[in-house]
């Protein structure tokens, strides 16, 4: 693939950068930097409430917006609901959805390998609506342990959230798998999208899953913005979870009722520039194509883990490029991964260090974290080479075997 380094301005600024944290967020193209300062500059106005030109105008970019999102994954638009980010997401349903659940679920069901936003609010839901959390356990390869799934999902389970890829091992876990076993249970499936979205195409409908989580600023898109998909007939049976402004049909001193799906979950005003902004994220992903992006990803993360194994005393944590995408971790016997990352940084590399927001799974790994690397459409071999190449500094500074 061409360098596309020359599309994100970052590169520009910071000379040699070599970055390798997309996983925590992504850089952004010039084109969603130019759509952001242009909505602010030309079509500024508040939305759903002017009745005037520039407000109008801005109102319907917004739902253009959610427009783009709906049929990037294959929803309807009143589907869509926009939120602050995947947690904000997440925490939407964990603050809604016991009202529609059968009073003889009783159990929850996630895996091993949630990152806290998809742990947390689940540990405090079922602490509210006393119920039981139980966990697909990991492999020793990294990856969900799927027999073992079989027999936890069963006639209790109210639903089941899970991740589509580890942000930690990259590990693609077979969603399509657990959503068509939790359906023949009548368990709902949430899916966290995070690490997924700009990786792998995402069809809902195909999928069938009940809900989906992602974040716009892990997709090039500006900060401010997350997704969540819902079907319809659900999004319908859950109760608000902000109110004020935007959502309501009509109000009195002592009562309320609430206008439909997705507005009804969107009180106050919404990071509308930032929406907005979003679509030529869309753009941006859809212009260069998602199997393009990800073909190129898996050369890089094979020519990384390749090489990286080369290294002595380094370990990897991946379960094969067959069966991840653009995430790897690694640790380096007797280095801690916050001291690795640091001698990187002065060789201008980039990279994530700690527990990646996975605290059990680092803990049930027995480390206090790993070093990980994490791909984009603008990293290249050259980029790879660099941190080969600062790994072996790094292993003469710290003193390392
Ligand atoms: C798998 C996964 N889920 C959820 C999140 C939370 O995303 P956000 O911070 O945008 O809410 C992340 C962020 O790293 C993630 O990797």
């Amino acid at each position: 693939m061409q360098d596309k380094k020359k599309d994100f301005p970052i590169f520009k600024y910071n000379n040699n950068l070599v970055y390798l944290d997309s996983a925590a967020t992504s850089q952004r193209p010039q084109s969603v930097i130019d759509a952001l300062k242009n909505f602010y500059e030309r079509d500024n106005a508040n939305i759903h409430r002017g009745i005037y030109t520039l407000s109008e105008r801005a109102t319907e970019k917004y739902n253009q917006a959610r427009k783009k999102v709906a049929e990037f994954i294959n929803a309807n638009e009143n589907e869509i609901i926009l939120t602050k980010n995947t947690t904000e997401s997440l925490n939407l349903l964990s603050y809604t959805l016991h009202g529609i659940l059968p009073k003889n679920k009783t159990e929850i069901v996630l895996t091993e390998m949630e990152h806290h936003s998809n742990l947390v609010p689940w540990q405090q839901f079922a602490k509210r609506n006393n119920l039981k959390l139980k966990f697909i356990p990991i492999t020793d390869n990294y990856e969900l342990d799927y027999s073992h799934a079989e027999k936890i999902i069963n006639e209790k389970t109210a639903f089941v959230s899970m991740t589509h890829v580890s942000n930690v091992f990259g590990t693609i876990n077979d969603i399509e798998k657990i959503i068509s076993l939790s359906h023949k249970k009548n368990a709902l499936v949430i899916i966290d999208a995070a690490q997924s979205i700009t990786h792998i195409p995402i069809d809902v409908k195909k999928l069938d899953a009940d809900f989906l989580a992602f974040s716009s600023h892990k997709m090039f898109g500006p900060t401010g913005v997350g997704i969540l998909y819902g079907k319809k007939n659900l999004l319908d049976k859950l109760p608000p979870f902000l109110f004020g402004g935007g959502m309501i049909e009509n109000v009195s001193y002592d009562f309320s009722t609430f206008i439909q799906s997705p507005e009804k979950f969107e009180a106050g005003t919404q990071n509308y520039g930032e929406v907005i902004a979003l679509t030529a994220a869309v753009e941006y992903i859809q212009n260069k194509s998602l199997h393009v992006i990800s073909a190129h990803e898996k050369e890089l993360l094979s020519y990384a883990i390749e090489n990286l194994k080369k290294i002595k005393g380094i370990k990897i944590y991946n379960p094969g490029i067959n069966k991840s995408i653009s995430v790897l971790s690694f640790t380096i016997n007797g280095g801690h991964p916050h001291d690795i990352a640091a001698i990187l940084n002065e060789e201008n590399i980039a990279i994530r260090a700690g527990h990646h927001c996975c605290m059990p799974l680092m803990k049930k790994l027995k480390i206090p974290g790993t070093c990980r690397v994490s791909l984009s459409i603008f990293n290249t071999k050259e980029d790879i080479d660099r941190l080969i190449t600062s790994i072996t500094k790094v292993k003469t500074t710290l003193q390392l075997q």
